[in-house]
């Protein structure tokens, strides 16, 4: 693996030799560097950080202002991966104008590329910022931000007509500019069809092998998600979460038992002063009265 920062001609050299891109979301700067050193392709700053960094029951209440604080984050600590940034909700849907002027703010905050949900119906837009010289990647299938038309978390493309749908919008994607897709909690068949119907890169989260690459959010693949969310796609690499409490139920615990700070956590005071500095405690032990709350 080079130390070259990634590209879409990267990118385009994985795919030719039928190497996957690797690909995880990050929201935070430590994240976004340990991915980066470990040699991650692609880093997606999702709005998912709505529901895995702020606790929102689903992405649609996180906004732009929040959205380019974990960008700006995530840059910083992403020397070599690709960036692409998330476009929130209601960023991108109400104009050209919307689209390009946020998709510009993550560019300008060192995204790569940016992200947004839908197909033909956002075609427009994303035409609109491929000409402004925007990368963008579209995402089908499993599309969160549409959550209330979709009727939940569901597995999508599972018909005919349901595949046929979804290829019929990443082709209008292609059309509009966009260099890649990224469908979600879809069959295996069906992302595989889009792959072979289409020129531009294919991502997957949830949609079997046959795509360029593979996504995964961080807090799944860590088990730091908190809440009841589990896909059936998602393989568990970490306890976090689990070792978050175990380290601080033990610092708890030697807290209270008076065990840290041991000696070696200590600082020195000047050994010329250490006599002095003794005698003046136990002087004021002596004639101050002892510390204890007044009660009324
Ligand atoms: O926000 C996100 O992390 C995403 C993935 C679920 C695809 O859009």
């Amino acid at each position: 693996m080079s130390d070259h920062k990634v590209t879409v001609s990267t990118l385009a050299a994985l795919r030719a030799r039928e190497q996957k891109a690797v690909f995880i979301t990050a929201y935070d700067y430590p994240t976004a560097t340990f991915l980066d050193r470990a040699g991650v392709d692609m880093i997606l700053v999702g709005d998912s950080a709505a529901m895995t960094m702020l606790g929102m029951p689903n992405t649609l209440g996180i906004g732009m202002d929040e959205m380019l604080v974990f960008v700006r984050a995530v840059c910083r600590g992403a020397k070599r991966a690709f960036v692409v940034g998330d476009l929130p909700f209601l960023s991108y849907q109400v104009s050209d104008e919307d689209a390009v002027r946020n998709a510009g703010a993550f560019i300008a905050a060192g995204c790569d590329a940016v992200k947004c949900e839908g197909g033909e119906r956002v075609a427009r837009r994303v035409r609109a910022m491929t000409d402004a010289g925007i990368p963008v990647m579209g995402h089908l299938g499993l599309t969160p931000q549409s959550l209330a038309q979709l009727g939940g978390y569901r597995v999508q493309g599972k018909t005919l007509d349901a595949v046929t749908r979804i290829v019929q919008d990443a082709q209008a994607l292609e059309d509009a500019g966009a260099f890649a897709v990224l469908l979600e909690a879809i069959p295996a068949e069906a992302a595989a069809l889009v792959r072979d119907r289409l020129n531009i890169f294919v991502y997957g989260i949830g949609a079997g092998p046959h795509v360029d690459g593979q996504l995964v959010i961080s807090h799944d693949l860590l088990g730091a998600f908190v809440g009841d969310i589990r896909p059936r796609f998602v393989k568990r690499y970490a306890e976090v979460g689990r070792d978050i409490e175990r380290a601080a139920r033990e610092y708890a615990a030697d807290v209270r038992a008076g065990r840290f700070p041991a000696p070696e956590h200590c600082y020195a005071i000047a050994p010329e002063c250490e006599a002095e500095i003794r005698s003046a405690r136990t002087t004021r032990a002596l004639t101050s009265p002892s510390f204890a709350p007044t009660l009324p």
